[in-house]
């Protein structure tokens, strides 16, 4: 995976006269130099937020079966949690790139450790929500080549129902659409919509159904079982879940959160220590129409129950 030049809002697209433009969004058709591309298909993991080191070593020690099992081309998490819980730090994002993700999304918590502008200036491989106010540090999205060839767009948005009011992520993402269009700028775009409300990112997977091709839900740390794809070709999820710990309050300790629904009392958060699971969802892409062929959630290690174990 490598990323492709990217500054701000706008991509450098040094390959754009080589292939065909189409115009309308998915199924596309393309000829040319991106004939070679017709018929594959791209398997893409989503992993949701990394939550502090228990989440860190279900990654370390599911990741690469997971890849290997599923063919996986192309692996992104969200790292908004990754460091004790709150927030990423430069050293935690070199550690979960190295593990085997190969770009970082992020979300409300992004800047909870200041240490971690001093690379999300210059490393291409993580993103914070592009619907920050314009000045902010950093990029909300990025195009990055599969070792295949195929060029993925990924877009980090954050709602705003029950949340900071950012600009409005359905308009921004919008106008990012215009600008870097699938079939023409990108054979895959992803959108990782990190919100609270479920209503909020079924509204945004309704707005760009046959835009993009994948939206996945982050953010609750709780999966929902409502995967599929919708009727225009893109592939969504309400929510992902949480790479982290289940016996806990959203990944936090349960004894560490309680005094604050009990007594209202201030309390100190502290992650939870048990065993964590890896929670995500895979999807398979076809890179020559952009559209999402199938969609399925993944859960390894011990938290959840099985759907079927009752
Ligand atoms: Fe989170
Ligand atoms: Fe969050």
């Amino acid at each position: 995976m490598q990323a492709i030049g990217q500054t701000g809002l706008c991509v450098i697209l040094a390959q754009k006269s080589t292939y065909s433009i189409g115009e309308s969004g998915l199924g596309n058709q393309t000829t040319g130099a991106n004939s070679a591309r017709q018929g594959r298909s791209l398997v893409v993991l989503m992993i949701g937020d990394i939550f502090g080191k228990p989440g860190r070593r279900a990654l370390a020690r599911y990741l690469p079966e997971v890849k290997a099992t599923h063919g996986v081309d192309f692996v992104i998490a969200n790292g908004e949690n990754a460091a004790a819980g709150v927030g990423i730090t430069p050293d935690v994002a070199m550690d979960l790139l190295g593990a085997g993700v190969d770009m970082l999304t992020t979300g409300n918590h992004v800047w909870r450790h200041k240490e971690i502008l001093s690379i999300m200036e210059d490393n291409r491989r993580i993103l914070r929500p592009l619907n920050f106010p314009p000045g902010t540090p950093g990029r909300g999205y990025g195009v990055y080549q599969s070792t295949n060839g195929a060029r993925i767009g990924v877009m980090n948005l954050q709602g705003r129902v029950f949340m900071e009011a950012l600009d409005c992520p359905f308009r921004t993402a919008d106008q990012l659409l215009d600008q870097v269009r699938l079939g023409r700028d990108v054979d895959i775009w992803l959108v990782d919509m990190h919100a609270e409300a479920s209503s909020e990112k079924m509204a945004l997977a309704c707005h760009l159904d046959g835009r993009v091709t994948a939206i996945f839900g982050t953010h609750t740390h709780v999966p929902t079982a409502d995967h599929r794809v919708l009727r225009q070709g893109t592939g969504f999820i309400t929510d992902v879940g949480m790479t982290g710990c289940y016996d806990s309050v959203i990944g936090m300790s349960a004894v560490s959160v309680m005094p604050k629904f009990l007594t209202k009392m201030p309390t100190r958060f502290e992650a939870a220590m048990g065993d964590a699971m890896l929670c995500g969802a895979l999807i398979r892409a076809d890179a020559t129409t952009g559209r999402c062929l199938a969609i399925a959630p993944l859960r390894m290690g011990a938290g959840l129950a099985e759907s079927h174990s009752f």
